[in-house]
């Protein structure tokens, strides 16, 4: 049986750890200004991941700053129901928290659109499919991690592709209408296997920022079909 691809437009978020750290907002702004609608910024707390990144001040300095993109906001935070009110404050779109920690993840997910924004549950990459299910009902967006999180710079895995198509199988069967996005690793090529799949969004870093024609990367990924 051929699996229908998503019904959603493709739409590429480029991901701003892999920008330039002492000039945030002109590496976002540089994504903007290529008529780029999405922006993934990583948020990490040194707990869940080895790794420190930005907290709420930065994500409202890019706002402050003029910057008006959909800010997908990936919290790799072990605590993140704590912090999802601040983050929406800041001016983040949409919020997305893993799966893996433990805390009340429905009233997390719930607490995230009465705040206004759109809610995403992610999974590592040990974390089967099925953790999720439950939740699905919830949710605007399912974020599937390519790479163990922490990190940009990583090699895309493989065998992350099963799940999201067991995953956009789910979807279909179930009438949802969630995003799936992938994120880590991700260049021209492996994104052609996620969307094949059923990936509908895709970040990249290290693959957009250091691409010799930023936009021409753009077009080739929000053109799969
Ligand atoms: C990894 C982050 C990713 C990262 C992707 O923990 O969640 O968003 O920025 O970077 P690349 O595309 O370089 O793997
Ligand atoms: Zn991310």
């Amino acid at each position: 049986m051929v699996t229908p691809v998503s019904s959603h437009p493709t739409i590429l978020a480029p991901s701003l750890l892999a920008g330039d750290h002492a000039n945030l907002a002109a590496s976002a702004g540089s994504v903007e200004a290529l008529g780029l609608k999405w922006l993934h910024v990583d948020i990490m707390d040194g707990h869940f991941v080895p790794n420190l990144t930005f907290g709420p001040a930065t994500v409202a300095a890019l706002r402050n700053a003029g910057n008006q993109m959909f800010f997908d906001t990936h919290l790799m935070l072990s605590e993140p129901h704590l912090y999802v009110e601040d983050f929406a404050k800041a001016g983040a779109n949409l919020i997305s928290i893993h799966i893996e920690p433990d805390y009340d993840h429905l009233a997390t997910l719930t607490k995230i659109r009465e705040l206004g924004c759109q809610c995403g549950i992610v999974l590592n990459p040990g974390t089967p499919a099925d953790s999720i299910l439950p939740l699905l009902e919830h949710v605007d967006l399912v974020l599937v991690m390519t790479v163990q999180p922490g990190f940009g710079g990583q090699s895309f895995q493989p065998a992350m592709i099963d799940k999201i198509a067991q995953l956009h199988q789910w979807r279909l069967e179930h009438n949802q209408n969630w995003r799936l996005e992938v994120d880590g690793g991700v260049d021209l090529d492996h994104a052609r296997s996620c969307y094949a799949a059923g990936a509908d969004t895709f970040v990249a870093g290290t693959a957009f920022y250091k691409a010799p024609d930023q936009a021409n990367f753009a077009q080739k990924i929000q053109s799969l079909t």
